[in-house]
Order: C-alpha cells, then sequence, then structure tokens
C-alpha cells in the first residue's frame, strides 16, 4: 500500500533523538509535509536549534502543537509522558491517532491520561531506523481499528521493517530490539578492539567487525536457516573456528561464547526493569569474552598446525 499523508497535520512531542531522527527520516522520503508539522522540546533554548536542524515549527506548547493534529507522536521520556499527556487533554479531539514510542508506557495508562476513547499505538523502534534499516514491534490500544494499526505499521515499515505483538511482549520487544543496538555496539567494539590487539588498524579492525556483523545478520534474515545451523557452516571440522583450550581439549566456539541462561520474566505489570533484564539475564558473548576469543583466533596458525598433526 503507497502510503501517503502528506495532506495530515502532525505533531511530535518530544522531538529528541529518536523523535527527530524518524522526523527526519519520514520527511527524507516525502511521507510528511514539512509545513504540516508541529513539534515539541522542553527547554525553549533548544527551539531554535531544534527547528533549524529538522527545518520544521518547534515549540514548547504540547496542547497547541496537538490541537487540530491528525497523527501524535508521543517521543517523551517515560517518565514525562503523564504529565504531558495531562498537559494536551484540553486539546484532544475525536479521530486523533497517537503513537507513542515511550518504553514501558502501556497504552492503557495513556489512554487513562488522556480521559478519552482515543487511538493509542505503542511502537518500540530502534536507532538504526535513521538509515532505514529500523526494527519496530507494535500494539495497539482498545480503541485502534485495523486501519489505524496498519497506518502506524505502514509509517514504519518506511524506516525498516515491523511486528505487531501482544501488549504483554512490549518490553521484551523493549529490550530485544530497541536496547539490543547498544548492546551489538559494545561487542563490535571489542571485536574492533580485539582486531587491534592483534595489529589491526583499528579502522580495518572497526570495518571487519561491523560487515561481519551485517553479513551474518542478513544471512539469518534471508536464508531463513536456524542461526546454529549458519555457525555449523563455519565451525568445520578442525577449521580455525574451533581452537584447542586451556585443557587442551579441542572445542566448537560455543565453549567459548555463554549461552543464555537463566530466564527472561516478563512481569504481568509492564515495567522498565523487565526489559533490562532481558539482556542482564540473556548473556550471549560479553565483550571480554569475544576479546578472549579473538586474542586466542590469533594463533589459529599454531592450532591449525596442532590439529592436522593430531588428525594424522
Ligand atoms: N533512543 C532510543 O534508541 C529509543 C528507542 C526506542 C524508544 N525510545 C523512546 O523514545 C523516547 C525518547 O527517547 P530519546 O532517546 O529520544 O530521548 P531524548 O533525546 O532525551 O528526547 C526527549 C525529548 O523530549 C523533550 N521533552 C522533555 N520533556 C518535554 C515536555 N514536557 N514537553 C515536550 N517535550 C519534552 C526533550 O526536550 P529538550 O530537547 O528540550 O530536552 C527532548 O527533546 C523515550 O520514551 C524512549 O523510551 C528511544
Amino acid at each position: 500500500m503507497a502510503l501517503n499523508l502528506s495532506s495530515k497535520k502532525v505533531a511530535v512531542l518530544g522531538a529528541g533523538k529518536l523523535g527527530g531522527m524518524l522526523l527526519q527520516a519520514w520527511m527524507r522520503g516525502g511521507l510528511l509535509s514539512k509545513e504540516l508539522i508541529r513539534a515539541t522540546v522542553r527547554h525553549p533554548e533548544r527551539v531554535r536549534s531544534v527547528s533549524e536542524k529538522l527545518h520544521i515549527e518547534v515549540g514548547t506548547d504540547n496542547a497547541k502543537a496537538v490541537h487540530g493534529a491528525d497523527i501524535v507522536f508521543i517521543c517523551v521520556k517515560p517518565q514525562t509522558v503523564q504529565e504531558v499527556m495531562e498537559e494536551i487533554r484540553p486539546a484532544v479531539s475525536g479521530g486523533q491517532l497517537f503513537i507513542s514510542v515511550a518504553a514501558s508506557v502501556s497504552t492503557g495508562q495513556i489512554e487513562a491520561a488522556l480521559g478519552t476513547k482515543s487511538a493509542v499505538v505503542r511502537a518500540m523502534p530502534n536507532t538504526p531506523c535513521a538509515l532505514g534499516a529500523g526494527m519496530t514491534g507494535l500494539c495497539k490500544g482498545q480503541y485502534v481499528s485495523a486501519e489505524e494499526i496498519a497506518l502506524a505499521c505502514s509509517l514504519f515499515d518506511v524506516v525498516g521493517r515491523t511486528v505487531v505483538v501482544d501488549e504483554k511482549h512490549m518490553d521484551a520487544v523493549t529490550g530485544l530490539s530497541a536496547s539490543g543496538p547498544a548492546f551489538i555496539y559494545i561487542i563490535l567494539e571489542s571485536l574492533a578492539e580485539a582486531g587491534v590487539k592483534v595489529g589491526l588498524p583499528r579502522e580495518v579492525a572497526t570495518l571487519l567487525a561491523a560487515q561481519m556483523t551485517m553479513g551474518s545478520a542478513k544471512m539469518v534474515l534471508e536464508t531463513g536457516d536456524h542461526p546454529a545451523q549458519l555457525k555449523d557452516s563455519v565451525t568445520t571440522p578442525a577449521g580455525c573456528t574451533t581452537y584447542k583450550d586451556d585443557f587442551g581439549n579441542w572445542t566448537a566456539i560455543e565453549t567459548t561464547c555463554a549461552r543464555p541462561e537463566g530466564r527472561f520474566v516478563t512481569t504481568e505489570k509492564p515495567d522498565r526493569e523487565s526489559s533490562l533484564r532481558f539482556w542482564n539475564d540473556h548473556t550471549l558473548l560479553t565483550d571480554q569474552l569475544a576479546a578472549n576469543k579473538l586474542a586466542k583466533q590469533a594463533d589459529w596458525g599454531a592450532a591449525k598446525a596442532a590439529a592436522d598433526k593430531a588428525s594424522h
């Protein structure tokens, strides 16, 4: 479905990192008309710089921005949502679609704070949306029609991929794909650092780590193969991805990378902690392990020779 929202009036409450980034991506794609967008920030001294950066009208009056808008994006921090909803309440009218990206704030909380039977969609995008490679999980509030959730999905489809889930899964989505890039950057950084440690120039090490990560993800997405199967095609017997551990045993890479331990517990009541806990409980590959592994890999030539010797 070709999406054309150029005649829609749009309010973006909280044009910070994520709000600003989404707006830029949508405007770049010609999806929204700059003239029909009104954004807000908290600090009056930020109004000018944000307006100059995004080339749109920016203010600090949330109610004014919402008045007459067709779509209202709620992009303030979770702890600010309640106060902003109370502020805009008098300006809310029928037929408006609210899309909140605030982590851990439920559609029910927003509906209650607005005090109206407004259509509220909760969306959880991530920063790669800036490059059209984002992942957004969405869920709908009780007053959202099929057309409205489809429209919300279409918006985020423009900046990546989307999936609609039950609201009870939104904390998991937040932990996995919205916070996820920060964890991947730490892994990437540590892989690149390990490359530097064994003599690669930093920019080469970073390129190797980043392109490898992107390619591996693409393999999972495009082949549909299970990651374990894809791993097996790398860890061929006595190949350089297996190595001799400190006890003299030949092991596969999986003994180096910690397997998920513990379980991610989703609480009945959405809360911020449960999405954070996702990464605490699912340690896949710590930076330390990654660095150690790659440092050992540097010695793979010797390891391979030992393997060849062992197999004769
Ligand atoms: N960053 C991510 O990767 C990510 C991913 C998914 C979801 N989210 C969600 O996106 C939301 C925004 O996060 P962010 O990272 O973009 O934070 P941010 O950069 O701090 O942006 C927050 C924006 O809200 C504005 N603001 C604060 N109080 C306000 C008020 N009363 N009225 C109007 N505007 C107000 C701030 O104004 P000033 O500029 O004046 O301070 C700022 O521009 C959060 O709810 C977060 O959970 C973020």
